[in-house]
């Protein structure tokens, strides 16, 4: 399998989970500490997949699993200058309300240098205050095929009408 470089907007066709990981690390490499990336998705289209792949280029050295039952997992990730750095990695789906994030101490994980990565993000949406990666994954023609957009968007709640 070729190395995949990734532009951003980016729309990348994987064909395997194998192809999903590799991009995961790809776009590892793009990351900024406070980096906040948001995964959309359907059930069993990726998102972990992909996640393992991010983590694997983040240099965590411990096994990545869902955090579906636990909502947020935490690892340590090592830059290019052997820093630590930690990352979370959350997973909204059992979570109603957005209040449920503000009682597990969302906003300081998104206002923080670490790297956090989110599965069913869509209630943290109210959260998110500032640019982040947006990352869709949708099914493809076949069993193991994955369309799989990736871009850097700014939040649209600066809305400034009414001023
Ligand atoms: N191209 C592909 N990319 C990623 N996963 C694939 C692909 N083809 C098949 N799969 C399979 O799809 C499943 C994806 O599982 P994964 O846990 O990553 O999904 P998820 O989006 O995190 O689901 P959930 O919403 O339950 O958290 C795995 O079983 C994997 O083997
Ligand atoms: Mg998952």
């Amino acid at each position: 399998m070729h190395t995949i470089e990734i532009t951003i907007p980016s729309v990348i066709n994987s064909h395997s989970e194998e192809e999903t990981i590799s991009i995961g690390k790809q776009l590892a490499e793009k990351l900024q500490p406070g980096d906040v990336v948001l995964l959309f998705g359907d059930l069993g289209s990726g998102k972990t997949r992909f996640v393992q792949g991010m983590c694997d280029g983040l240099k965590v050295d411990e096994p990545v699993v869902s955090p579906t039952f636990t909502i947020i997992n935490q690892y340590t990730g090592t830059d290019g200058d052997n820093e630590k750095f930690r990352i979370n990695h959350i997973d909204c789906y059992r979570l109603k309300v957005t209040d449920e994030l503000i009682d597990i101490g969302m906003d300081e994980i998104l206002a923080s240098e670490d790297i956090s990565v989110i599965e069913w993000p869509q209630i943290a949406l109210p959260l998110i205050r500032d640019a982040y990666w947006k990352i869709t994954i949708e099914p493809g023609d076949g069993e193991f095929e994955r369309v799989i957009t990736i871009d850097h968007v700014m939040t649209d709640d600066n809305d400034c009408s009414g001023d």
